[in-house]
This record gives C-alpha cells, structure tokens and sequence, in this order.
C-alpha cells in the first residue's frame, strides 16, 4: 500500500479525544454509550487536506503519516477533541435585551415580559428594521466568537422575521454568510432552521390560527421553494404555539422535505414532547418541565433531547432539564448554546459543557459527546463532523486542558488554544472570515 504523507499532524497529546463509537452501532449515543469518549492518552491526528486520515498512538501516526513537508503541531499536556457542534442557536437578530435582564433581576419573569410585547417581539422589531447584510455582519461577529471558543459547526434559526418578506431576509443573511465561509474556508459550517412559528406577531394578536395559516401557505412553500432551510423548528409552549397549530405546521414542513426539530417543555408542559415524538422530530429541544411519560415518548420516539443549560442559567430559573434521567431512559443527549438575545446571550459551548456536568449531572466524559458527535447527528451531520475518525473532515480543537475533564472543570473561560477546520488552523487575531 503507497505510504501517505499527512499534510498536518497533531501529536503528543495528553488526551486525544476521539468521540468515536466504541459500539459503532452508527446512531448517536446514549444510555451508557453517552459516556464513551474514546480516549487515546498519548495520541496523534492526521489530516491530509481538509479531511482525517488516520487518529492513534503518536509513535504509530507519526511513524505512518510524516512527511517532509507534514505540519507538525505538539499537543503535549494538552487535550485534542473534535471541533464543538452547537445544535440551537437563534444567532441571527439585531438589537440587545439587556433591559429585560434587569427587570427579570427586579423579578419579572420571563412570560410577563413576552405578554406585555417584549420579549421575542422586541427582537422581532430590531430585525426588521435591520437590512439583510447588517443581520449578516452580526452573525458573523457572533460566528467568529464562537469559533474563538472550539466551535466549529452551528445550527442557526430564524424566527425573529416573522413575516414572509423578514423570515426569507433573515435566512438569505444565513446563505449568504454560510457561502462566504465556506469559500474561506475557515469558518464555522452552518445548518439552517426555518422558524417562522416562534411568536405570534403583534399584527396577529388574537388571530394565531391566521397565523399559523400564513407560516403553513406562504412561509414554508416560499422557504422550501428557495432551499433556504434543512428544517422546521416551532416554539410550542404557552404564549406561542399550541399542540395542534404544531402538528399542523411541522407537518407542511415534512410534506416540503424539511426534517423537523422542536422547541418542547420549556416553560410548560403543552404535549410538545408528544408531538415531536409523533412528528419525528430529530431533537427536542429544552425540555425543563419533563414527566417520565415526556422522557418515555422520546425514548419511543429515538428524538434526541438537545438540552440548553445556558438558558436556565440565564432566565435564573434555578432547574435545569433531567439530563440524568433522560440518560438513564437511553435518551440520547446533546447540548447547545441557543444562544439569543432573550435568555441566553452566550456563544460559549464549551460553557454549556459545565453547567451539564456541575448542573445536571453528567459527567465530562457525557457532556463532551453531548456537544460533539450526539449533537452532530441531530443535524444529520454525523457522516462528516463531531468526531476524529478517518475520513471525516477536520474539524479539531486543541485545548489548554491536561484532560477532558479540564473542559468542565475550569470553566467560564476560553480553554481553546487552536481551532482547525477542514484542516486549516484558524488565526484567532487576524479572523476576518
Ligand atoms: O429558545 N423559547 C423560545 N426561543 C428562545 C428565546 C428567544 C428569545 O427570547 O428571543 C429560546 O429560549
Ligand atoms: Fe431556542
């Protein structure tokens, strides 16, 4: 077999991190698999072009894989993981809400608000009065900070447009940003959701069903029409979206080839996890307020629960979502950010990855497959990233961590000293994607 010369290997690492399935039984992990992380102490990665080539013990990899001209990078007493996944963010949206914050410090909640026309609807009227390559260029300062933090694929929503023409505008700034990053090739890799049922719009105040007909008739056909989205994702909780309209509209939005996701049992308890195990919905997303006949529907379902500890943390909820018994249930778990101006303005996954461990339980081991490989296959992603296997591209992140405990443990800030994407390593200082 012709030896192959890897064009960059990084080597030594103290903990290299595979994520890779030990059960390979090829979906995303859960029950006791949530915690094989695949670790190989001492280990090596190499990339040949934008993809991996090969992960093992350095002496092998190195003894392999170097060439002459081979990119070397010492990870010694460090730790090497594939590059985070955040699966929910509503990243795109102009305007800030930090006035809410302090009337939520004084002890308004987060409903109040939204019942007196703040909230979602307060972001609604900032992003419309935003043009399409404004919204792009917030994106893109929010982009940069998260792949400053090891991120290097992120879901984004809209949701904030909430009519056909602000709805299209918002997901056009996604296409467009996401073409420019990936001519870069440096940027993070994006998956688009179309949100139009994140709120009922004020003009609409009384008149969900109108609305809802709007989303279904004109929304969904206008955003499928375009390929602007993968998949459909609706706010169904009280105050937004009711059991039925949700039904109504994820069903259009299968019907047009969209997969569905779903914003479930966050405030509280509508039937959402019903639905999106009914709908098969890839994830559900949140779930705060969870019975065990919620974690069961999911279970039965295979719906991965997309748990977003940034939010309660954020609202100052004080509970978080049942990561352990959602485990326990053979749920599989990822995490995200759902990073937004409303209730978590953070683009910090590696954050999230210890509010799972100190809030909810988890374990490091879990949190980091949760935000990785689990996450990658909630966006139907897990063929190509969310973990260091040969042929999957090389997306990798090098931590200042002597393990991976490290990325729980010393928490609240950025542990990421190198962000490679497709192979490429990204210069934090001169980032001008
Ligand atoms: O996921 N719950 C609905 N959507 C967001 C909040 C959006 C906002 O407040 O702007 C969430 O928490
Ligand atoms: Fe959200």
């Amino acid at each position: 077999m012709e030896r192959q010369e890897a064009t960059l290997i990084i080597h030594s690492a103290a903990e290299l991190v595979t994520c890779q399935s030990l059960s390979a039984d090829g979906g995303p992990r859960s029950g006791q698999a949530q915690g094989e992380v695949g670790i190989i102490e001492g280990g090596a990665v190499a990339v040949l072009g934008e993809r991996i080539l090969a992960v093992g013990h350095t002496s092998d990899i190195t003894e392999h894989y170097r060439g002459e001209d081979t990119d070397l990078i010492d990870a010694s007493g460090k730790t090497v993981t594939p590059g985070l996944v955040d699966a929910h963010t509503h990243l795109v949206w102009a305007g800030w809400r930090d006035e809410e914050y302090a009337m939520r410090l004084e002890g308004a909640t987060y409903m109040d608000i939204m019942q007196a026309g703040g909230g979602i609807m307060s972001t609604v009227r900032a992003t419309r009065l935003a043009d399409e390559d404004e919204l792009k260029e917030l994106a893109r300062g929010r982009l940069l900070r998260m792949l400053a933090h090891g991120t290097t694929t992120v879901e984004i929503k809209s949701g904030y447009g909430l009519s056909v023409e602000h709805e299209l505008k918002m997901l056009r700034a996604i296409r467009d940003l996401n073409a420019e990053l990936r001519e870069a090739g440096t940027g993070p890799r994006i998956a688009t959701t179309f949100l139009g049922a994140h709120a009922i719009p004020e003009e609409y105040s009384g008149r969900a069903d109108e609305y809802v007909r709007l989303v279904i008739e004109e929304m969904l056909p206008a955003v499928a029409e375009e390929g602007l989205a993968e998949w459909c994702d609706a706010f169904c909780d009280v105050g937004a979206f009711d059991a039925e309209q949700t039904r109504r509209i994820l069903s259009a939005a299968r019907k047009l080839g969209l997969g569905v996701r779903l914003h479930a049992n966050e405030f509280a308890r509508v039937g959402a996890a019903q639905v999106a195990a009914e709908m098969g919905a890839v994830s559900a997303d949140h779930l705060l307020v969870m019975e065990p006949e919620d974690i069961d529907a999911l279970k039965q379902a295979g719906t991965i629960a997309v748990l977003l500890p940034g939010t309660p943390l954020g609202l100052g909820l004080g509970h978080y979502a049942p990561a352990r018994a959602l485990i326990e249930a053979g749920v599989p778990v990822a995490l995200a950010t759902d990073c937004n101006p409303g209730t978590c303005p953070s683009e910090n996954l590696a954050l999230m990855v210890s509010l799972a461990c100190s809030q909810m339980k988890m374990t490091p081991a879990e949190a980091i497959v949760a935000a990785t490989i689990n996450s990658a296959h909630s966006l139907n992603r897990s063929h190509s990233v969310g973990s260091l296997e040969p042929g999957k591209l090389a997306d990798i992140v090098l931590w200042d961590a002597p393990n991976h405990r490290h990325l729980a443990y010393h928490f609240g800030v950025n542990l990421a000293e190198m962000v490679f994407v497709g192979g490429k390593r990204v210069n934090r200082r001169t980032m001008t994607i």
